[in-house]
């Protein structure tokens, strides 16, 4: 059994990590830390939590418990990294999930989120935790660096044609979709309903951080093609689809192309390689990312969808303590794999 604590547990991503570890088989004590809102209690700030889980206390960063045995920072960017150096040094698990540490090279912190990186050491120590494709061993690792969103939902429709036809990829184009949520829960005026309803658009064309992570997971997979990466807004608060259209130099069976997303999916519980074209609704609220694959001549189209809070953010991050601490992988993310925690704060 371990203990947990949770920084910026006020916010989206906070929300979510409290309902999958305040009833995980594995955690014992769950501690709460946010900012603006410390002081208060879970009830306070989510009160559809009051009968569900015990009420807790959430604390300020200056009253951090540094006793626990790992903690996930669901801070802004910018701000993780103020918090994540102590931790480290004080030999603490951190689960990151900023994209504060994602990148491997200091030198694009200051191209794409417009800061210096102040703990550029740590870049090369973390582990990139895409917890569907592991391929980096977490022993001496103390820093997990969850993926965004749309390069968790990117990655995990390319890798497998990365992975078995990286030479014979000749382009990759991803147009994505986004739920307003995942701007987190500060006000935005072009996010308001009376913004959004009805209402479509694509965003930080070119501009996107995501776009050198993605490309950096890719390229570590041997897979240097031209990529483009189109994302936009929906007029829903969750949610995440992406469709990626691969050309490839020659025409690829499809009976090849099929069987790489299965082998790729096998073993892997959150990944559900489908038949069907998949759909946001099937994945809301999950930890799952549904996957399928269209072939025709040199042309593949990729459709995937996740809930960019769970699969994109939270679920994937209890996943990856999942695999560090030696839990079960759905420990906590599926009903089956509750539930007997019992409460201290
Ligand atoms: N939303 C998504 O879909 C998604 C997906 C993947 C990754 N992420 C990443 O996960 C992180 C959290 O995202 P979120 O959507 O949960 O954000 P959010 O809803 O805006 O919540 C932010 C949290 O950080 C605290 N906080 C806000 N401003 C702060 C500041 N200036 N200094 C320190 N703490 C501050 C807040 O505390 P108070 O409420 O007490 O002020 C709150 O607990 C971000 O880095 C985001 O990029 C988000």
């Amino acid at each position: 059994m371990i203990s947990v604590g949770i920084i910026g547990s006020s916010g989206y991503t906070g929300k979510k990590l409290i309902s999958f570890l305040a009833h995980h088989p594995g955690v014992q004590v769950l501690k709460l830390y946010s900012y603006s809102t410390s002081g208060q209690d879970l009830y306070h700030l989510f009160p559809e939590f009051q009968g569900v889980f015990p009420n807790l206390p959430v604390g300020a960063l200056s009253n951090l418990d540094e006793s626990l045995d790992v903690y996930f920072t669901a801070l802004p960017h910018g701000e993780s990294i103020k918090v994540i150096p102590g931790l480290i040094e004080k030999g603490k698990v951190v689960i990151d999930l900023s994209g504060d540490f994602r990148l491997d090279e200091p030198a694009q912190y200051d191209q794409w989120y417009h800061f210096t990186h102040s703990a550029p050491h740590l870049l090369s120590q973390k582990v990139y935790g895409l917890a569907d494709y592991h391929r980096t061993s977490y022993t001496g690792k103390k820093l997990i660096s969850n993926p965004g969103c749309y390069p968790t939902v990117t990655l995990l429709s390319v890798l497998p044609l990365a992975e078995a036809f990286a030479d014979d990829i000749l382009t990759v184009a991803t147009v994505a979709y986004s739920g307003t949520s995942g701007a987190g829960k500060s006000p935005n005026a072009d996010l308001l309903l009376s913004e959004m309803d009805g209402n479509s658009r694509a965003y930080n064309l070119h501009q996107h951080r995501h776009e050198p992570e993605i490309l950096q997971e890719l390229q570590k997979a041997g897979m240097f093609a031209p990529f483009s990466f189109a994302v936009h807004l929906l007029p829903a608060a969750v949610g995440m689809y992406a469709t990626t259209s691969i050309f490839t130099r020659k025409a690829l069976d499809p009976a090849e192309v099929t069987a790489a997303f299965e082998t790729f999916c096998q073993n892997q519980p959150f990944i559900r390689f489908r038949k069907q074209i998949p759909q946001i609704k099937w994945v809301t609220g999950s930890n799952f990312c549904d996957l399928s694959v269209s072939v025709r001549g040199n042309s593949i189209l990729v459709t995937g969808a996740i809930d960019n809070l769970v699969k994109g953010a939270s679920g994937q991050a209890v996943q990856n303590m999942n695999s560090y601490f030696g839990f079960h992988p759905a420990a906590g993310l599926l009903p089956s794999e509750g539930n007997h925690v019992s409460f201290h704060s």
